[in-house]
């Protein structure tokens, strides 16, 4: 009987691919946000990713600064606490300065250049990992198209910090632009997809309100008038060689305040002033909720890009509120891809968007087995059918048999059967 033995195979390919995939629930946490390690509620994610270890210019080995120390230490002895299967992950800076200081990458890339020095960085990252309990290491690699550097010299580091994670069994990831190529310069993709078990995409902060002057949605998943847009980014990586499977999609838990030039022209796009509210634009998820709340307005969802935005007075916010997320998270599931990682986590409200985003991957999930059981009930109900049929027409045309296959195969064309008739 073909039809039971396609029907038995479709069903254990299903649960095969819903089962063998995790699904990653990443967060990142950076020192400077200050937030208590131990409030983080570890149970709504998969990995927890401590932001930052740097990388010492001259000894080319990892180092902490000293502020940071004594929580990235205690990292992920605490995480660990309230989910003892969640993996942290150390992330390490490649970027001369500070966070947000717009450098380059000049030291990171001279590191690349000689073996010495790569092996230097290789053994003091492994070491690094091993003493503060980190089950992976992700490479924090954005600003690198700034710089020209020679690309094929981090293809070399890649393969040689892979052989050497692979001894350890250490996760290796890299946080990275949302698009693989800017400007001249393109991450070695090859080597990113041979070598990292997966990329986490930043895909947000496309446009703040320090530099443009127009009001704009920072982490658009779609935009109709640019290629600046996450799901231009992801074509891109899948077009260039990384398949989706090792795609993590970024979801932005911050927004940017801009000061419009009219607050009657208040859509994406109008004209604006620059910042406005805090000092450089930028706003906490919890910021902008507690600062709605005051003022009693609600956010508009937009699904042209994907986001949500408000206007107070002549102040224009655009930010991913539970809408946004929940579409985004749909998005990754439907693109095949392994899933989400958070910018950051301590900018939540009252772990709404963690939960929003926790249930979107339940709620893809419920919706593929439905579909599943949808699936084996209509097969069962057609094998059904043609067993019924196939036995009347037996006692009526009494030892003409019919076989099973015709009877399938006259289903699926019922015009064929009409013209017979
Ligand atoms: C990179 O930044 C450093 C300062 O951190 C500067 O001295 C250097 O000239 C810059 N290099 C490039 C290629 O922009
Ligand atoms: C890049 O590095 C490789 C290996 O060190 C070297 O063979 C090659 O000449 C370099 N290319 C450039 C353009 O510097
Ligand atoms: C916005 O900035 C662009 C250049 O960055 C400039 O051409 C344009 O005139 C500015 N628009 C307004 C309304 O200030
Ligand atoms: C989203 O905003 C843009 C720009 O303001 C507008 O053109 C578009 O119609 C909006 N999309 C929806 C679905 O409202």
């Amino acid at each position: 009987m073909g039809i039971l033995h396609l029907l038995f195979i479709f069903l254990s390919l299903q649960w095969k691919t819903s089962r063998s995939q995790t699904w990653i629930k990443a967060g990142y946490w950076y020192t400077g946000s200050e937030y208590p390690i131990p409030n983080i509620n570890s149970p709504l994610f998969t990995h927890l990713i401590c932001a930052f270890a740097y990388i010492n210019p001259s000894t080319h080995e990892l180092v902490l600064s000293a502020s940071d120390q004594p929580y990235v230490s205690t990292f992920a002895s605490m995480v660990k606490k309230s989910n003892p299967s969640v993996k942290p992950l150390l992330s390490i800076f490649t970027q001369n300065g500070n966070l947000g200081d717009g450098g380059n990458s000049s030291n990171f890339l001279l590191m690349t250049a000689d073996p010495a020095y790569r092996k230097s960085f290789i053994r003091s990252s492994i070491k690094m990992a091993r003493l503060y309990g980190f089950e992976g290491l992700d490479l924090y690699v954005t600003t690198l198209l700034r710089t020209k550097g020679n690309m094929s010299n981090l293809g070399i580091l890649f393969n040689e910090w892979r052989v050497a994670v692979d001894q350890e069994k250490l996760i290796l990831t890299m946080g990275a632009h949302y698009s693989p190529e800017l400007d001249l310069v393109s991450y070695p993709v090859d080597s990113v997809c041979k070598n990292f078990d997966w990329v986490h995409i930043l895909s947000y902060d496309y446009h703040t309100s320090k530099i443009d002057n127009f009001t704009a949605a920072h982490s658009a998943l779609y935009d109709p008038s640019s290629k600046v847009n996450t799901d231009y980014g992801i074509k891109e990586w899948i077009k260039r060689g990384l398949p989706a499977s090792k795609l993590v999609l970024g979801l932005a838990y911050h927004g940017y305040a801009w000061t419009l030039m009219d607050p009657k022209d208040n859509g994406i796009g109008a004209p604006a002033k620059g910042i406005a509210i805090t000092r450089d634009g930028t706003m906490s998820y919890e910021y902008i909720k507690k600062y709605l709340r005051s003022y009693g307005v609600d956010s508009v969802y937009n699904s042209t890009y994907v986001i949500n935005y408000c206007t107070i007075g002549s102040f224009w916010i655009g930010f991913d509120d539970v809408e946004a997320i929940r579409n985004k998270v749909a998005y990754a599931k439907g693109k095949g891809l392994l899933g989400y990682n958070v910018w950051q986590v301590p900018n939540d409200y009252n772990w709404e968007l963690s939960k929003a985003a926790a249930q979107e991957d339940n709620y893809s999930r419920h919706k593929r087995l439905l579909a599943i059981s949808l699936c084996t009930a209509a097969s069962f109900i057609l094998l059904l059918g043609c067993i019924i049929c196939y036995m009347r027409k037996r006692i009526i045309s009494k030892g003409r048999p019919i076989t099973f296959h015709i009877l399938v195969a006259n289903f699926q064309h019922p015009l064929k059967i009409k013209n017979k008739k």
